[in-house]
């Protein structure tokens, strides 16, 4: 059971329908690759999506995720779609897709909704939430890397107080890392969630433990991403997508922090193998938000490989505006 909803479903799925509609006829079976598997909620769009199109039934979806138990969780629901070969799903970072996982077949279509899932936050034991007690681990892959206990155990103050800079744009980012560094000399390093989130609170002023936002809600995203090398995952996808996508194929990115959609506006803007199909980043309209919270810092953009010396189709491009 995943109780995660998924982000940007229509835009993301009709993007998926052109560019396997844009295939050559008679073309053999392509890869949509949904290199964020999670709970499956937009697998199970495109897997719909195609089958309800005789055209483009042929085509084959292929799943990634980092975390076993999203992959073990995927076999289950997705028993039949499985053993009709029209899904396949593996247990990998997107980083490190190969060419063995593609089985020889090019990529028509791919997306990447970055960070964690809704399962992995209610899941205590990830450690990923302030509001339930777990380990202070936040891997959304367990088998690898450091937790972010033992990171803590290493970094220096300074960069603590960069990365919660950096990645939290935390305004007590100093006094947070100083009360962190303290404890760590007297030996009394946090051990779960709970523990950091009420060291955190008690570092900083009165009047910024009455926000808006929780007090440790910075310090714990900026963990999370420096933990699973976030952004270094993403600067790997971008540039490798150039290897899997086939020319006319498409890359969508759904991103919720701004150090990554600059990554992605960068990448395709400077890139001169992609033409960005949304000027400007789809967003969540109201209902979506207020039916789903999270959806509200998501930021979706998708681009097309160009085929040499072909200009982009330009009525999808017209019409992918009508996002922007
Ligand atoms: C936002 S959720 C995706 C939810 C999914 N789109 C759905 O509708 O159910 C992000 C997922 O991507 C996975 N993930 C994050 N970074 C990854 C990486 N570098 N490689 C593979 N999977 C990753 C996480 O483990 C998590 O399951």
């Amino acid at each position: 059971m995943t109780v995660h909803v998924p982000i940007l479903v229509e835009p993301i799925v009709q993007a998926m329908i052109e560019a396997l509609q844009a295939l050559p006829e008679g073309t053999p079976p392509h890869w949509v690759v949904d290199c964020t598997f999670g709970g499956g909620g937009h697998t199970d769009a495109f897997l719909k999506a195609i089958a309800a199109e005789p055209k483009i039934a042929h085509h084959k979806v292929l799943g990634v995720d980092q975390d076993e138990s999203a992959v073990s969780r995927g076999h289950e629901r997705f028993a039949k779609e499985i053993s009709g070969d029209r899904l396949k799903i593996v247990h990998r970072r997107f980083s490190e897709l190969s060419e063995e996982d593609l089985a020889g077949r090019s990529v028509a279509y791919l997306l990447a909704d970055l960070g964690f899932s809704s399962d992995q936050l209610e899941d205590s034991e990830r450690g990923l939430s302030f509001q339930s007690n777990g380990p202070l681990d936040m891997r959304l892959d367990p088998s690898r890397g450091v937790s972010c206990r033992d990171y803590l155990f290493n970094v220096t103050e300074q960069e603590l107080v960069e990365i919660l800079q950096n990645l939290g744009e935390e305004r007590f980012s100093r006094r947070i890392a100083h009360a962190i560094i303290s404890k760590r000399r007297e030996s009394a390093m946090p051990k779960t969630t709970r523990e950091l989130a009420d060291l955190i609170v008690h570092s900083v002023p009165p009047e910024a433990r009455r926000g808006r936002i929780h007090a440790a809600t910075r310090t714990f995203q900026a963990l999370r991403i420096v933990v699973n090398q976030e952004l270094e995952e993403l600067d790997k996808l971008l540039s490798r997508v150039i290897l899997f996508v086939r020319p006319g194929g498409r890359v969508a990115i759904i991103s919720f922090h701004s150090l990554e959609d600059r990554k992605v506006k960068q990448t395709f803007k400077g890139e001169s193998d992609f033409e960005q199909l949304t000027k400007k980043p789809i967003e969540a309209d109201e209902v979506e938000v207020s039916r789903n919270p999270r959806s509200r810092s998501a930021k979706l953009r998708i681009a097309e490989r160009t085929i040499p010396g072909e200009p982009i189709r330009k009525s999808e491009r017209k019409r992918m505006g009508k996002f922007s």
